[in-house]
């Protein structure tokens, strides 16, 4: 139970872990995650990396952009190949 006037803290970093939402491995690199249909049968903000409410980041649609304009950039100028043996 939350009581009127207590403050709310949603640590991103354990939602975004939180083996509920995201099955047994959260920290599994699993592009798939984000598939149209996995998505939608997800809560609607369970993956909110730019916060959400009233001091969300306001440099979400700016970062996206760039995100995808870097993203071209980088695959029509190199060959990229997986590392099989590569370990964090
Ligand atoms: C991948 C890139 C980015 C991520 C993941 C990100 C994430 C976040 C998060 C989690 C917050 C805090 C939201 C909260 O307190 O609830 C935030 C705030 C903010 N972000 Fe970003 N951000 C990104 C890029 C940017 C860019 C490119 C800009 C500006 C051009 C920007 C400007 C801001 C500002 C000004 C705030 C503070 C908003 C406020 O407190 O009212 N962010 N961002």
């Amino acid at each position: 139970p939350i009581r009127k006037g207590e403050t709310i803290l949603v640590v991103l970093l354990a939602l975004h872990r939180d083996p509920t939402l995201w099955g047994a491995d959260p920290e599994r690199f699993d592009p798939d995650r984000f598939l149209p249909a996995t998505v939608r049968a997800r809560p609607a903000h369970a993956y909110t990396p730019f916060g959400v409410g009233a001091r969300a980041c306001i440099g979400r649609q700016f970062a996206l952009h760039v995100a995808v304009i870097a993203l071209a950039q980088i695959l029509t100028r190199f060959d990229i190949v997986p590392n099989t043996d590569y370990e964090l």
